[in-house]
């Protein structure tokens, strides 16, 4: 059953509610295992690394990410400058040990509580301290605790369903303020149509291997769902392989008079 798709009875919801609550559940699985680098690492095999031995494989990876991404830190560090940024599903937490090198304050949250435990102890190595932490029990009511003018995910809310995303989302919303800087790597639509249009389950294997329960494509009109109208879309930008590996949307939050 395709959770993107209205039920149309009482059987049909029951079976929709218990579908998005097994992707959650995979979901708490699968991202034990992480991109690093090159390839995947079990964050449990990170945390029982010495420190210099996971300082020495951090540092390799983060040299990894700037030659293929070095283009987006250059252009985020500067957006992200002198804001204090919410991010999510931060996995490792590449990007954020990055871009909190300019931003005034950086907030990890994952669903994953080792996730973040391997993420605090590498800032606390790296000599960060400019960051905050979260561990998300329910990510559709999570208590952000802060207000934050800037919102960051890279490759998480393509893996639940639209309906979830757009929960999880309206929850965050409460937590941005007027003019909070938006930033969201998801797969684009001509990734999911490369791979010939699989189901989001089937798409979520090809993208990030097995155990992925679901991968869904976004486009500027679903962004727009996502969010609604009190997000202005600024830019699309898609890149990587065959320009469709990943698109990055930056958005902004509108007041209510900018509209
Ligand atoms: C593909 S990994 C990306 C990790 C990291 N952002 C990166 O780019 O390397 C997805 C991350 O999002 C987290 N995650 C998955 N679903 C989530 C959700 N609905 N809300 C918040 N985090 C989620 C996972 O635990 C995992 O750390």
């Amino acid at each position: 059953m395709n959770p993107s798709v209205s039920p149309r009875n009482q059987n049909e919801r029951v079976a929709l509610v218990e579908t998005n609550k097994s992707i959650v559940r995979k979901n708490r699985v699968k991202w034990k295992t992480l991109p690093a680098g090159a390839g995947r690492k079990q964050v449990d095999t990170l945390l029982s690394l010495g420190d210099n031995e996971l300082l020495d494989f951090y540092n390799d990876s983060i040299r990894y990410w700037e030659k293929e991404r070095g283009w987006e830190y250059d252009k985020y560090a500067s957006q992200f400058s002198a804001r204090s940024i919410l991010e999510i599903g931060s996995g490792l937490g590449y990007d954020g040990i990055t871009y909190s090198k300019s931003a005034e304050c950086w907030t990890f949250c994952d669903i994953i509580p080792e996730n973040i435990q391997l993420v605090r102890r590498i800032a606390r190595l790296m000599d960060v301290s400019n960051v905050k932490y979260q561990t998300i029990e329910d990510f559709i009511h999570h208590d952000y605790g802060d207000q934050y003018n800037g919102f960051y995910a890279h490759g998480v809310l393509h893996h639940v369903p639209f309906e979830i995303a757009k929960k999880e989302v309206s929850n965050i919303d409460r937590y941005l303020t007027r003019g909070a800087k938006v930033v969201l790597l998801m797969y684009p639509y001509e990734r999911w149509v490369l791979c010939g249009k699989p189901s989001f389950e089937e798409f979520g294997t090809m993208t990030d291997g097995e155990g992925t329960p679901w991968a869904e494509y976004y486009d500027d009109q679903k962004i727009k769902a996502l969010f609604g109208d009190s997000y202005k879309l600024e830019s699309s930008i898609n890149w990587g392989h065959q320009n469709a590996e990943f698109v990055n949307f930056e958005l902004i939050k509108l007041g209510k008079s900018d509209g």
